[in-house]
């Protein structure tokens, strides 16, 4: 994740507290502070590969939405919500300000230019799907949670481009979650995660590798619902936007293990921008589940020297998950 999304990501924070612009040396103060604090701001494992015990994180309150003071709305609302256009903070003026820049004492003093946050990174109001993990029925859970997700249009630019919106596939009362990145051309096409060849080596990880089935052991899904074009990768603003709707697949689903696949998956479950190769061989938390990293089949298909490390990877999980490793 590039200091640019790692911004955005202070930006929408922000917004969520309610505060709607800053001023340019603000913005300048506050890309320095980044700078500085990203190495800082790594999440701590909760243990390393040598079972040693590091201080826990917890991001399990990360849901910015329900935080969110009352404010502007988004142009691009919720289906289920009225959509409400965003009416501008009126400009500060003379008699209100200190920064004036006309007349008085202060003429010599420019005021700071204001910069608005970006309207498109301001997050719609979400329905309350708290009912939703209270289902015995995970399937019906998640079938309802489905047709949310397919009436969503928060993303103009994913909403244009999808064929179809990709919830997740597997079984929602496994205890392993597999947790991507986003649909590509194939999943888009087929409305199931994983399915291509990303997907086919997946499999293989899941069935010969870790001696388990893909169907009846795990859950399968995505930071996103809706394949990005070009399959690039993510924005901050749509894993931001998307982001109620993978919580609640999670607190249906209940898994005990999530297994993140690749660096988006990893840096926007834990809000970090450290880099995978150092997120692997730990052991992080959320939302009750223990969260292990690695690398992304599709990284694999392209590096295959890769395959060996991940195979250390899947072995940590095994270890974890008490499934039994061979040759240990
Ligand atoms: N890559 C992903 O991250 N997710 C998919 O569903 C397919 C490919």
């Amino acid at each position: 994740m590039n200091l640019r999304h790692a911004i955005l990501q202070r930006l929408q924070s922000l917004q969520c507290a309610g505060i709607e612009e800053i001023s340019r040396p603000q913005a300048r103060k506050l890309a320095i502070a980044l700078k500085e604090s990203e190495a800082k701001n790594a999440p701590k494992p909760v243990s390393d590969q040598a079972g040693q015990t590091v201080q826990t994180v917890s991001t399990a309150d990360f849901r910015p939405w329900e935080k969110r003071t009352p404010g502007p709305q988004t142009a691009q609302a919720s289906p289920a919500q009225p959509s409400k256009s965003f009416t501008p903070r009126p400009k500060t003026t003379a008699s209100s300000s200190s920064y004036s820049s006309s007349g008085s004492a202060s003429s010599s003093y420019m005021a700071p230019k204001r910069t608005a946050l970006s309207l498109e990174i301001i997050v719609p109001p979400h329905e309350d799907y708290s009912a939703l993990p209270l289902m015995e029925d995970r399937h019906e859970a998640l079938r309802l949670l489905g047709e949310k997700v397919r009436q969503c249009v928060r993303c103009i630019e994913l909403v244009s481009n999808r064929t179809q919106t990709v919830l997740g596939v597997g079984n929602p009362y496994a205890e392993l979650m597999f947790l991507g990145e986003a649909p590509g051309a194939d999943e888009d096409r087929q409305g199931i995660p994983f399915v291509g060849r990303a997907g086919q080596l997946l499999t293989k990880m899941i069935e010969n590798g870790m001696k388990i089935s893909r169907e009846e052991n795990t859950y399968i899904c995505n930071i996103l619902r809706c394949r990005p074009p070009g399959n690039r990768a993510p924005m901050p603003e749509e894993a931001f936007k998307c982001r109620q709707f993978l919580d609640t697949q999670i607190d249906i689903v209940k898994p005990k293990f999530i297994c993140c696949l690749g660096a988006s998956a990893a840096q926007y479950l834990l809000d970090t921008t450290t880099t995978i190769s150092r997120m692997r061989q730990r052991e992080y938390r959320y939302r009750n589940a223990t969260v292990v990293c690695t690398y992304h089949p599709a990284y694999l298909l392209r590096n295959p020297s890769q395959k060996a490390a991940t195979w250390q990877d899947l072995q940590f999980l095994m270890k974890l998950m008490g499934l039994k490793v061979e040759n240990d």
